[in-house]
Order: structure tokens, then C-alpha cells, then sequence
């Protein structure tokens, strides 16, 4: 890995490689549960930019650089009042397309505040989710037709968990299979688990092999190990333009789910996760019955506060080792001594520092996904910015609907691009796009 690689992976601002690329997407920014009509405004880190958003009386919601244009003032402090924020300072008031509706200061200039505008972004609601389009186009492009986004509120479980390190380090533990054999099942006994459970492979050959490709949609990896006599075990999963993601834990046909990377900024990243409620559990007690160690699945939060950081932080963090249990690391149960398997990835991902240094790192062969996914992302943003060449996704996103992940059988037989294609086919859809 090159430096210049490396800086143009992370770096998400404005005017840099991948804060470019992302830019060119709508971005899953909030939930619509966060804002209020008018509630107080919140603070918003995205992409490197401070912003502020506020649900309006009507019930629109606004996202614009939180400094007032007139001198700077913060919007955060605004009165979102009678459909719009108003500047506390002298009172300039802005609506959720960041037009300037009232100057009162200006008493014999009326016409002054059609000169000026707030640096608004264009929002979308959709489904629990509150969408920014940062991008420079006078029209937004579609919104994203990534799977999980179009289940109805009722049929999707929305979390939110803030991550303190850059997007990509983040990201990559979801697409780095042969961690989950150590990092959240080193301790679990492949005697433990139960015959009918597709797990037990996991533990009894911790170091598979893989198939990695380029798809319309990002990366896909399938990882195989074999399974009893004359079957293969799949695990596949995805990555998705520009920083989404599909882990391969879970029954493939039922595995409907997408998660989300998104840089607030160099140094932090809010992980937006989305379930399908009818999933079934992917991992359950093993053969006595017995929770297996360390899995727990719920967050413990830290309550939030109003800082551009203080949403959704979890308890386990930097200062505090992540809560490690020495003793539980000790005694073989619970590898780590970390409970939650989000709790593990998230202290081994925020301990390689707030940005990875990739010219520290030994890639191996067991991370050639990684590998196709920084090439693709490089690829993606190079030829945006050589000769603006709009990335998978953003004016075709259907390309994005038919991706999905998880865990199977097949015959050994069988040709790994055979095999997703077969248990595509058998997926269950609970929503049928038009242009299926
Ligand atoms: S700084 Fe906002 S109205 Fe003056
Ligand atoms: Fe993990």
C-alpha cells in the first residue's frame, strides 16, 4: 500500500478522493425518530462538515452547515420556530431548503435576505431514515435501492451505534471473514455446538478459503470450507458502493440486511444497521442449552449528548479498555473477555488507532477482500475525479437491490457462482421491485 492509497481512502472532506465519491450518494444521516417538529436543532457530523438538522413545524426536515452565513453564529443554538431556524443572534431565519425568510435586524431592507442562502443539503425520509444528498447536482439523483431501506418501518430493525476510528478500518470488519473465528467464537468448542447448527463449521476449520470478485454492485467474497463428506459449507458476503456492507453470519435465503459505514468525519464513523425482523437468530445456545460466551447481542449505550460526537457512543470504549474482562479472557470461555460480538469489533478496530496506518499492516492471503475492496473504492473515485465517471449506484440503483449474504450447503460439486446464483433464486423477497 501506497501513501497516497492510503490518504485517499480515508480522508473524507470536501475535495478529497472518497469524500468526493461518497458525496455522489445519498447518505443515511439520522433516524427521523432523532428530530422532533420543532425540537431543538441537532448537531450533525458528516463527511468531515459540521451540520445541523431540525424537523420543521410542518414536519420537513433541513441539514445545513450549523454556522449561520450572516456572521457565523452557530444554528445549533436557532429557535426552530413557525417553520423555520432562526439565528439567535440578530435574528436571520432560515426554512429547510436553507432560504433566508427573514432579516429583522434590517428594518428598511426587506429584500436583503433574497441575497443570501444557508449551505443546505436536499434531505429525504424514507422508512425510519433521514437521507442527506451532499452532492453538487442541481437535481439529487434517486434515492438508494439498497434492500433493507425499503421495508416499511414495521419490517426493519434500525440501529445506530457510533464507532470511534475512520470508516474504512470500520467497515473492513465486515468484510474480514476469518475473524469471527477467533475474535467472537475463539473460545467456542466445536463439540459444543449442535449438529443441525451450520456453525459448527466456523470452529472446527478456523482458516478457510476464498473466492473474491468485482460485482456491479462493490465486492463479493464467498469463503468455503468443507463441510461433511461431499459438501461444501458457503459463507458469502458483500460490499456495496460506497460504504455498505453485508455480513455473511446468517441463513442466506432469510438474511435481509444492510449495513451502513458512514464517516461523520477522519475520526469517527456511525454505523447505521439495518435487520429484517423476521431473521431468524444466526448463532443460538449451544448443544446444554448454554448462551454461547460472549455473544450478546443487545448495545449498551452511553446516554447521548448534543456534542457533533455524542450520538449513539457505546460504554465499551478507548479510556476504558472496552470493559476487557481479564479473567474471562483467562479462563477460555469468552476469547476476547469483551462481551457483545459488536463489543469485540468495535475495540479491535478502534485499538489499530483513529486512522489504520496500511503501511504498518501485513496483508495475507486471507484478506484479499480487503484488498479488492480498497482497489475498487480507488478505482470508483479515480475515475470520478479523472473524468467524472458516476459510480455504480447512484443514477442506476436497482444495481444495488440484488445483493445478498449468508451461509449454506451445497454439494461440493457445485461452482461457487452456481451456488449464490441457486440460493438467490430461493431467497426470500418481501418486497418485489418493480423492475424485478
Ligand atoms: S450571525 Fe446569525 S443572524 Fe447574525
Ligand atoms: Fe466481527
Amino acid at each position: 500500500m501506497i501513501r497516497k492509497d492510503s490518504e485517499d481512502l480515508v480522508r473524507v472532506g470536501p475535495g478529497t478522493a472518497m469524500g468526493e465519491l461518497m458525496r455522489q450518494y445519498w447518505i443515511p444521516a439520522a433516524m427521523s425518530s432523532e428530530l422532533k417538529a420543532d425540537g431543538a436543532p441537532m448537531r450533525l457530523a458528516l463527511l468531515g462538515e459540521k451540520l445541523i438538522a431540525f424537523r420543521d413545524s410542518a414536519g420537513r426536515v433541513g441539514v445545513m452547515d450549523h454556522r449561520c452565513p450572516h456572521r457565523c453564529a452557530s444554528l445549533f443554538l436557532g429557535r426552530n420556530e413557525q417553520n423555520g431556524i432562526r439565528c439567535i443572534y440578530h435574528g436571520w431565519k432560515f426554512d429547510t431548503q436553507g432560504n433566508c425568510v427573514d432579516t429583522p435586524n434590517l428594518a428598511g431592507n426587506p429584500g436583503f435576505k433574497n441575497r443570501i442562502k444557508a449551505k443546505g443539503y436536499r434531505t429525504a425520509e424514507r422508512n425510519g431514515l433521514v437521507w442527506v444528498y451532499m452532492g453538487k447536482r442541481a437535481e439529487a439523483p434517486p434515492l438508494p435501492q439498497i434492500e433493507a431501506t425499503l421495508l416499511p418501518d414495521s419490517e426493519v430493525t434500525i440501529n445506530f451505534v457510533q464507532r470511534e476510528c475512520n470508516w474504512l478500518q470500520a467497515l473492513e470488519g465486515d468484510i474480514d471473514t476469518s475473524h469471527f473465528g477467533f475474535l467472537h467464537a475463539g473460545g467456542v468448542d466445536p463439540d459444543d455446538v449442535p449438529e443441525d447448527s451450520l456453525f459448527r463449521f466456523t470452529v472446527a476449520n478456523r482458516a478457510p478459503d476464498y473466492h473474491v470478485t468485482d460485482t456491479d454492485a462493490g465486492t463479493m467474497y464467498a469463503a468455503y470450507r468443507e463441510a461433511e463428506l461431499g459438501k461444501t459449507y458457503w459463507r458469502f458476503a458483500n460490499f456495496m458502493l460506497p460504504f455498505w456492507t453485508q455480513t455473511p453470519q446468517g441463513k442466506f435465503t432469510e438474511h435481509l440486511h444492510n449495513r451502513a459505514w458512514v464517516p461523520m468525519d477522519d475520526h469517527h464513523t456511525m454505523f447505521v444497521s439495518l435487520m429484517w425482523r423476521h431473521h431468524p437468530p444466526s448463532i443460538g445456545p449451544d448443544k446444554h442449552g448454554r448462551a454461547m460466551p460472549g455473544f450478546r447481542r443487545a448495545f449498551d449505550y452511553l446516554p447521548n449528548t448534543t456534542d457533533w460526537n455524542g450520538r449513539w457512543r457505546l460504554a465499551g470504549r478507548p479510556e476504558n479498555d472496552w470493559l476487557i474482562d481479564r479473567e474471562a479472557q483467562r479462563s477460555g470461555g469468552n476469547y476476547t473477555g469483551i462481551e457483545g460480538i459488536h463489543a469485540q469489533d468495535q475495540a479491535v478496530t478502534e485499538s489499530m488507532g483513529p486512522v489504520t496506518d496500511h503501511l504498518f499492516e501485513h496483508l495475507a492471503p486471507s484478506d484479499r477482500m480487503i484488498m479488492a475492496t480498497r482497489r475498487r473504492l480507488l478505482k470508483a473515485a479515480r475515475a470520478l475525479a479523472k473524468d467524472g465517471t458516476v459510480p455504480p449506484g447512484v443514477d442506476d440503483p436497482a444495481v444495488m437491490y440484488p445483493v445478498r449474504s449468508g451461509d449454506f450447503i451445497t454439494d461440493a460439486r457445485l461452482g461457487w457462482r452456481e451456488a449464490y446464483d441457486r440460493e438467490m433464486r430461493a431467497a426470500i423477497r418481501p418486497l418485489k421491485l418493480a423492475a424485478e
